[in-house]
């Protein structure tokens, strides 16, 4: 009898322990991405950590902010996501075309005239369904972030279409950015961003397309003599975690965790536009660089070179979603 007290006595204790263990165990967010810290994603990021460290589950729940793909690249972090490894992420809209075709629509060139646009989409009822297109693949949407739109950099001047013909660029992981470089008889190739400097620097590339917070925060304006400023195409994020992961949060930390994640969204939005210009000031003035406005006669020409390739894609976007993006354009 006192040997059975004793046993349920130490079971008792062992079970107290243990709650108590996994009460103080903190839930770790790793929220690894490829960019600089001084990058409207790098911004929203840190902005995300303060807001969760100052709010009512800050002693709960860690955030680690990976950048600079310190813990993986583009290519590996969604992998790693649905193996848990990494909680969030936000990959450029242009890199999740292994988990759905329809996020595509987003690189299609010269579809949304400006920024509005895309924030008008990105709200529409079209726009936020997108958000739950990766739920057959284990991925939740948690919210569309902004960079900007891309600007192509390049080893000597493009004015003309014709003046990328033969050259190699590199491009993200996307089908429609390939078609685009195509389309002007350049030479697409996918590579990984944390490679872009160095294919630059050793001329193993002529050029790139990127956001100006990019081109200034990777450095490639120090190896690359020409911008054309081309708006010719969309730079922008899901902001992405694991279904499983996400519906696991307790269920009083995840609506906290999730207000922090909107707010630091609505700051990287404010500040990509603001962060963007800042970038573009700054090349001008390292005079590294140099800034070519193209004629509005000259942009048509890369505008009519590019866009047939809406309709090598429309059947796998639909053109319905197409539509919806287009309309957009004409809300504002
Ligand atoms: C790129 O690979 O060029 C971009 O997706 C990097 C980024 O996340 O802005």
């Amino acid at each position: 009898m006192r040997t059975l007290k004793l046993a349920s006595l130490t079971a008792l204790a062992a079970g107290v322990m243990m709650a108590g263990s996994a009460l103080a165990d903190p839930i770790t967010i790793k929220f690894s991405h490829v960019v600089a810290p001084n990058t409207p994603k790098g911004q929203m990021a840190e902005k995300f950590k303060e807001l969760v460290e100052e709010s009512s589950v800050g002693d709960q729940v860690d955030v680690e902010v990976y950048p600079n793909s310190q813990l993986y690249g583009d290519d590996q972090v969604l992998e790693a996501m649905l193996l848990g490894d990494v909680q969030l992420a936000a990959p450029a809209l242009s890199k999740f075309q292994k988990y759905t075709k329809q996020l595509q629509v987003f690189d299609l060139p010269f579809l949304f005239k400006d920024m509005d646009a895309v924030e008008r989409f990105q709200n529409s009822e079209t726009g936020q369904k997108l958000l739950t297109s990766l739920e057959p693949k284990g991925l939740i949407g948690l919210g569309y972030l902004h960079n900007g739109m891309k600007q192509l950099s390049a080893s000597e001047p493009l004015r003309v279409p014709s003046d990328a013909a033969g050259k190699k660029f590199r491009i993200m992981t996307s089908d429609v950015l390939e078609a685009q470089f195509e389309a002007v008889d350049a030479a697409p190739l996918k590579k990984p961003f944390s490679e872009v400097f160095m294919l630059l620097q050793t001329d193993a590339i002529d050029g790139q397309e990127n956001t100006y917070s990019n081109i200034y925060s990777q450095k490639f304006y120090e190896v690359q003599p020409y911008i054309t400023e081309s708006n010719h195409g969309l730079l922008d994020y899901m902001v992405v975690s694991s279904a499983r992961f996400w519906n696991d949060l307790p269920d009083d930390v995840r609506p906290v965790v999730e207000k922090a994640l909107d707010q630091a969204i609505a700051y990287g939005n404010d500040i990509a536009a603001q962060e963007n210009q800042e970038a573009k000031q700054a090349i001008i003035d390292s005079g590294k660089s140099e800034i070519i406005d193209l004629t509005p006669e000259q942009r048509q020409q890369w505008v009519d070179a590019m866009k047939p390739v809406w309709d090598q894609f429309s059947d796998e976007i639909g053109q319905d979603v197409i539509d919806a993006a287009r309309a957009a354009n004409n809300e504002g």
